[in-house]
C-alpha cells in the first residue's frame, strides 16, 4: 500500500528566490529557507515545494534547467540542499522538488550536443524539423511567451520546438533515451530524501507528431493531451513514482473536472494530483486572443461550480489540489478581494473556502499573511512572459492597447507573486541586506510577518488553525461534499458531511452585506470551528467578506 501522507497534508510553496536572502546578494537562497523553517513549523505545513533551485541561466527564473544534478551557485550548493532536507525532515517537515521535464534550457548539454549533427548520441533528445518549402516554420504554432513555438538553428540548419521561451527547447519524449535519462535524475534525488515531484507542464510532455496546424495561428491549443500523454505518464509512475512511493502533483493547465481522474485515479497509476487552471479562468474573456490579458470581472458563480465538480468528479477516484495562488498568478486578494477595508476578511474568505475543501490545499508564499499585488511602472516588471506577451500583442500584432495592457498586467502579471517575501518593516522588508534582485512590494510597512503575528487579527493565526483543523477532523478529508446557494454571485456556501457531523463552510465573496438562505440552520446546538468575525450567532446576514465554518 502506498503511504498517501500527502492527503491530509497542507503544502507550502516556496519561490527561493525571492523568499530569504541569508548572505545578502539579493537573491534568496536554500540556507535562508533553512533559517525559516522554525517559521513554517509553526505555521503548522507539512511539506514545502521548491520551485526550481537547478544550475540555470534564469531565462523564466530556473525553470530552464541547465543541469538537473546540480544547485544554481545563486541558491547554494548540493550540500546545503541535503541539509535543508535533513533540518526539515528533523521538524517533520516533508520537501517536493519542481521537476522540468517537458524541456530544459538551451545551454543544457544534452541541447548543445543534440544542435551539433543530426546523428549525435543526442540528436534526437529535442524536436527538431525540417523548414517547410519556403524556409519557414513547420507549423504556425504558437509559444506561451509570444510568437513562434519554432526556432531556427543556423548550425543544425533545422528549426527546434519550444512550447515556451526559444531558450526551453522541449524535449522529445518520444526517445526512450530521453525517459531513462529523465527516470535517472529523478532516482538520483529520491536518493538524497526528496519525498515527492511538482511536475511542470507534464500533460504538454507528448506531442502530435503530424504537427497538424492550429485552427488560429500563433496560438498554443495544440499543447496539452498529446497522443502518449497516458503511456508516458503511466511509465514516469512505474519507474520512479511508486516504486519509491513519491508523492506527484502535475501541472495540468487544460484538465477539466470531467476528464481529470484520467490522471488522478489510483487505479489508473499515473499521478496523485494535478493542478487545473480552469478555477483560475474565472475572471479571463473565454477565446479571447489576447488570452491571459483579457480580463473581466471574476464570475463567483462560475468559480464555484468548477470547484464543486473538482470535489464531485474526484471524490471516489482521485485526489483534488487545491490553490488559488503560485508563482504564476497574481495575489488572489488583489484579483477577487478587497486590499484596503477588507483586507483581514478577504484574505481569509478565501482562505476559509479553499481550506474547507477535500484536496490538498497549497499556500503560496506571502498568501499567509495576506501579500498584495504590487504597483509597478511596466519597465519594472521583470517576467519573460510579460515582455514577450508585451511585443507579440502589443507591438506586433496590436490586438491590445498598451493602456489595457498595462491594466491587466496590474492585475494578472505573474511577478505579483515573485516580490520577496515581506519579514517585517526594515529595509527591503527584511527579505535581503543586499539589493534586492527584484522590487519590494511598498506595502510591506503595512503588510509583513512580523506586523501580522502581533495584530489582533492575524492571516496568519487564522491559517494556522486551518491548518490544525486539517490535521484533525477526519471530515475535511472524508467528508461528503454540497454545493449550496450554486446560484448566488456572491456567497459561497457548502455543507461536509462525515458520519454524525456536518460542517457549514460560508464566505461571503464581496464588500456588501448578503442574506444566507440555507433552510433548516439549526437555532441552538451549533458551534463555530473558525470565523473572521466577531460573529456568536448564526444569523442569515452575512458582513462584507466574512467567512466561517459552523458545526452542528
Ligand atoms: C509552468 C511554470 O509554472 C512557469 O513558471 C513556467 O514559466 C512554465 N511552466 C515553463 O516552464
Amino acid at each position: 500500500m502506498r503511504d498517501t501522507w500527502w492527503k491530509k497534508a497542507v503544502i507550502y510553496q516556496i519561490y527561493p528566490k525571492s523568499f530569504y536572502d541569508s548572505n545578502g546578494d539579493g537573491i534568496g537562497d536554500l540556507n535562508g529557507i533553512q533559517k525559516k523553517l522554525p517559521y513554517l513549523k509553526e505555521l503548522g505545513v507539512d511539506a514545502i515545494w521548491l520551485s526550481p533551485i537547478y544550475l540555470s541561466p534564469q531565462i523564466d527564473n530556473g525553470y530552464d534547467v541547465q543541469d538537473y544534478y546540480t544547485v544554481d551557485p545563486v541558491f547554494g550548493s548540493n550540500e546545503d540542499l541535503y541539509q535543508l532536507i535533513d533540518e526539515a525532515h528533523r521538524l517533520g517537515i516533508k520537501v517536493i522538488m519542481d521537476f522540468v521535464a517537458n524541456h530544459t534550457s538551451d545551454k543544457a548539454c544534452w541541447f548543445q550536443e543534440s544542435r551539433k549533427s543530426r546523428d549525435n548520441q543526442y540528436s534526437d533528445f529535442y524536436i527538431w524539423k525540417d523548414a517547410g518549402p519556403d524556409g519557414k516554420e513547420p507549423n504556425n504554432w504558437g509559444s506561451n511567451f509570444g510568437g513562434s513555438a519554432w526556432t531556427w538553428d543556423e548550425h543544425r540548419q533545422q528549426y527546434y520546438l519550444h512550447y515556451y521561451a526559444k531558450e526551453q527547447p522541449d524535449l522529445n519524449w518520444e526517445n526512450p533515451a530521453v525517459r531513462k535519462a529523465i527516470y535517472e535524475v529523478m532516482k538520483f534525488w529520491k536518493s538524497k530524501g526528496v519525498d515527492g515531484w511538482r511536475l511542470d507542464v507534464i500533460t504538454s510532455i507528448s506531442k502530435d507528431l503530424s504537427f497538424p496546424d492550429n485552427p488560429l495561428p500563433m496560438t498554443t491549443s495544440n499543447q496539452q493531451n498529446g497522443p502518449r500523454m497516458h503511456e508516458f505518464l503511466h511509465e514516469l509512475n512505474q519507474q520512479v513514482l511508486s516504486p519509491f512511493d513519491m508523492m506527484s502533483v502535475g501541472e495540468a493547465p487544460a484538465a477539466k473536472a470531467h476528464d481529470a481522474h484520467w490522471l488522478v485515479d489510483p487505479k489508473r497509476e499515473e499521478l496523485d494530483m494535478v493542478f487545473t487552471f480552469e478555477h483560475m479562468h474565472i475572471d479571463r474573456k473565454k477565446g479571447d486572443k489576447n488570452g491571459r490579458w483579457a480580463l473581466q470581472e471574476p464570475d463567483f458563480v462560475a468559480l464555484k461550480r468548477i470547484l464543486s465538480d473538482w470535489q464531485s468528479e474526484l471524490s471516489n477516484c482521485g485526489w483534488n489540489a487545491l490553490y488559488f495562488e503560485n508563482h504564476d498568478r497574481a495575489r488572489v486578494i488583489s484579483r477577487w478581494g478587497d486590499t484596503e477595508t477588507y483586507h483581514f476578511e478577504s484574505a481569509t474568505a478565501f482562505a476559509t473556502i479553499l481550506h474547507g475543501l477535500q484536496g490538498t490545499p497549497f499556500i503560496y508564499q506571502g498568501e499567509e499573511i495576506g501579500m498584495v499585488n504590487a504597483d509597478y511602472k511596466l519597465e519594472e516588471y521583470n517576467d519573460i512572459e510579460l515582455k514577450g506577451n508585451y511585443k507579440f500583442f502589443v507591438e506586433e500584432q496590436q490586438t491590445i492597447d498598451e493602456e489595457s495592457f498595462i491594466d491587466a498586467v496590474s492585475k494578472v502579471s505573474r511577478d505579483h507573486a515573485r516580490t520577496p517575501m515581506q519579514w517585517d518593516e526594515t529595509i527591503n522588508a527584511g527579505f535581503s541586506k543586499g539589493k534586492p534582485w527584484f522590487k519590494v512590494n511598498p506595502r510591506y510597512t503595512a503588510i509583513n510577518v512580523k506586523k501580522d503575528l502581533q495584530a489582533a487579527q492575524s492571516i496568519f493565526r487564522y491559517y494556522q488553525q486551518l491548518i490544525e483543523l486539517r490535521h484533525n477532523e477526519d471530515i475535511l478529508l472524508e467528508g461528503d461534499y454540497e454545493l449550496l446557494m450554486p446560484n448566488h454571485p456572491y456567497l459561497f456556501v457548502y455543507k461536509r458531511t462525515f458520519e454524525k457531523k456536518t460542517w457549514l463552510v460560508v464566505a461571503n465573496l464581496s464588500t456588501n452585506i448578503q442574506d444566507l438562505q440555507v433552510e433548516g440552520l439549526p437555532q441552538q446546538g451549533y458551534r463555530f470551528r473558525i470565523k473572521n468575525s466577531a460573529r456568536e450567532e448564526l444569523t442569515p446576514r452575512i458582513e462584507p467578506f466574512e467567512a466561517f465554518i459552523v458545526e452542528f
